[in-house]
């Protein structure tokens, strides 16, 4: 398998993943999530979206948000904006990065911004000018990117259209999102193969959802193809309002865990990541999707089963076991055989 060595994570939780939540999230809190994620590593967060407040109002103490996060730097802050309205208010509350989006399909645009594609392209032009003026770098996002919830297929030739009307109006970072997560991984593979040929330069990032489990396999098709930028969310939290059946994006601790497991960089700290999640769980008083937080890393050992550590030929014995379970750093009596060094 062809891996970078170091790949970039933009963690958005507090965005896409609270869009969704019914009971509004006190600001404080998305405040508090904030800060974890970045205190466990986090390079970038979209923190939060500049969209119409009666549309998304979980949304709707945006500046509040911004206003209220301590920077921690080497983490940038960004916020999504669907027109130039979003963007003069993101600038204002002062995001270190503008995240836009259009949909690749007319519906998903129509349901999602109000707007067909052409006029969010418009708008968006509007938006890279308001960048520019205040010097604030954009990425811009295309939902339905692998298929439409309404429409189904997305053509790539259609698919790269968007891509080259957005790269037309100077837009240097492209996000892939897979918002219902239809995406396979072949098809990933194939998608990136075409487009990275054909815009060189431009930063691709993935954005998955994990809807019907594909997200890791996804990245990973993506990583193949040399993408080293992916979005993830806390706990597995998320879902597109504006998409049936859109559920989680992929989760960022689980994500982190596999990346780490091959050797790949993120510069997160893992159990940090493992610790935020668990208190995003208490704050939306609900078991996540993520799998890590429920099972623990790779590396946790349980401890034998009656009868068999006296069957087991040599060494084993419980004190070995305990001390094997502190070097793990699991928290959980472990066991490691004694003739291999400790597990990392
Ligand atoms: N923030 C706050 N208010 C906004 C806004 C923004 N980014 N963009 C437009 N508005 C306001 C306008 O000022 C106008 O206000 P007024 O009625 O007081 O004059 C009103 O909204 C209508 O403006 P219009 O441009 O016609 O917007 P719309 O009603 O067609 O809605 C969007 C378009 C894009 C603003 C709305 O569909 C939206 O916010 N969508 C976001 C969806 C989303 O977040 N999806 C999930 C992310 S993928
Ligand atoms: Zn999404």
């Amino acid at each position: 398998m062809k891996l970078p060595d170091r790949v970039t994570i933009c963690e958005v939780g507090t965005r896409d993943g609270f869009q969704i939540e019914p009971d509004f999230i006190p600001t404080e809190l998305k405040v508090e999530v904030v800060t974890l994620l970045a205190e466990a590593g986090m390079p970038r967060i979209e923190v939060t979206s500049f969209v119409h407040p009666k549309v998304v109002p979980q949304l709707r103490d945006a500046e509040e948000v911004m206003a209220k996060i301590r920077r921690r730097p080497g983490t940038r802050y960004a916020a999504l904006v669907p027109n130039d309205k979003g963007a003069v208010r993101a600038v204002d509350a002062g995001v270190d990065a503008i995240h836009t989006v259009v949909s690749a399909s007319e519906s998903h645009n129509l349901a999602n911004v109000n707007m067909t594609i052409a006029e969010s392209i418009q708008k968006l032009t509007a938006v890279m000018r308001v960048a520019e003026r205040a010097r604030v770098p954009v990425g811009c996002g295309i939902s339905t990117s692998f298929g439409c919830p309404f429409e189904g297929d997305v053509p790539l030739p259609h698919l790269e259209s968007v891509v080259r009307r957005l790269v037309d109006i100077g837009a240097r970072a492209v996000g892939l999102a897979d918002t219902t997560g239809m995406a396979n991984p072949r098809q990933v593979g194939r998608v990136f193969d075409v487009l990275i040929g054909r815009f060189p330069g431009v930063e691709w990032t993935l954005h998955t959802h994990d809807t019907r489990a594909m997200a890791i396999p996804n990245i990973l098709a993506a990583m193949e193809c040399g993408v080293t930028h992916f979005d993830s969310s806390v706990g597995g939290l998320g879902g597109c309002p504006f998409a049936p059946g859109a559920s989680g994006n992929v989760c960022s601790e689980d994500l982190v865990h596999c990346l780490d497991a091959m050797g790949v960089e993120t510069g997160i700290d893992l159990d940090k990541l493992i610790a935020a999640s668990r208190r995003v769980q208490a704050i939306v008083e609900r078991t996540l999707p993520g799998q890590i937080v429920k099972a623990g890393k790779a590396t946790r050992r349980y401890p034998l089963p009656d009868g068999v550590a006296a069957r087991l030929p040599g060494r084993m014995t419980s004190d070995s076991q305990n001390a094997a379970g502190s070097r793990l750093g699991t928290g959980h009596p472990a066991i490691a055989p004694a003739s291999r060094p400790p597990l990392q």
